[in-house]
């Protein structure tokens, strides 16, 4: 075995026993957690902002000025979303909940893919594809009953074309979930950090409040990140999948 599997597997026994000994555990994921569910990121070498420009496609004054345009790349989103299953990254996630091991999962995920693999506690920090909502009027109404034929969808009160209710950037986050997140990072005492390369605020705090809170933060990522060798004890480098399943393999043989 070479050394890098080796450190690799030293890294998954240690992020086993600090799971299995912390009082507290929330997790942050990010994209790269759904990538191996057929979703690209957003800023890796093939990811969605290689082809889409977010100014362009993911402001909200971008939204307000060319709905029609927006709902391009929304539209492809959709299929993705639409033709994606859990990978073996949630279902360790919702697992992991069920064993009382995992007190939360902070998403910046709209994609639903924690909530479909089992997971309860679901914070959702840049809102859900679940609801359209009408900058117009305030109207919302379900995501489930739009077709990709009626793209854009319009409000049936007032004609306006309809937003999907996930935070664009240039727009606040949702109150709640907010509020939630801080509590949940300020009492952990494990912040495990998946998928995410934490560039954007203040989704990216979380790690930092939990570090300051006296949590431990452990990374599992592709490739090192802004939290990578400051605010993150370890990284354990390679797909979340993997590295998720086998940090179940050995939780499920420490406690049989
Ligand atoms: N396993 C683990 N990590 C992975 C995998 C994988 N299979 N594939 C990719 N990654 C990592 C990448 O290395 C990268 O660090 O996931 C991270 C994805 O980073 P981003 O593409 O920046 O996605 P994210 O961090 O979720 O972006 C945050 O930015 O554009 C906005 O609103 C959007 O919620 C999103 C936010």
């Amino acid at each position: 075995m070479s050394d890098w599997l080796k450190k690799k597997e030293v890294l998954i026994k240690r992020a086993t026993e600090d799971i299995v000994n912390s009082r507290k555990t929330i997790t942050l994921t990010g994209a790269g957690i759904s990538v191996e569910s057929g979703i690209p990121d957003f800023r890796s070498a093939q990811g969605l902002w290689s082809r889409y420009d977010p100014e362009e496609y993911a402001h909200i004054n971008a939204f307000r000025a060319n709905p029609e345009k927006v709902w391009q790349m929304l539209k492809e989103m959709m299929e993705l979303v639409l033709g994606a299953e859990p990978n073996p990254a949630h279902v360790a996630l919702a697992e992991l909940e069920r064993m009382g091991l995992l007190s939360s999962v902070i998403t910046q995920n709209v994609d639903g893919l924690h909530q479909r693999a089992g997971s309860k506690e679901v914070i959702e920090f840049h809102g859900s594809n679940h609801w359209l909502v009408c900058l117009g009027c305030g109207y919302r109404r379900e995501a489930s009953s739009l077709s990709l034929e009626d793209i854009p969808p319009r409000c049936n009160n007032c004609g306006f074309i309809l937003k999907p209710d996930v935070v664009f950037f240039g727009e606040p986050i949702p109150w709640e979930a907010q509020t939630k997140a801080s509590e949940e990072a300020r009492m952990c005492e494990l912040a495990l950090v998946i998928g995410t390369s934490a560039v954007v605020y203040p989704a990216g705090e979380i790690p930092i409040v939990a570090k300051k809170s006296g949590a431990k933060v452990v990374e599992i990522n592709m490739e090192p990140t802004a939290l990578t060798g400051s605010v993150s004890d370890y990284l354990i480098q390679g797909p979340a999948g993997e590295i998720l399943s086998k940090i179940m393999d050995e939780i499920r043989e420490k406690i049989s």
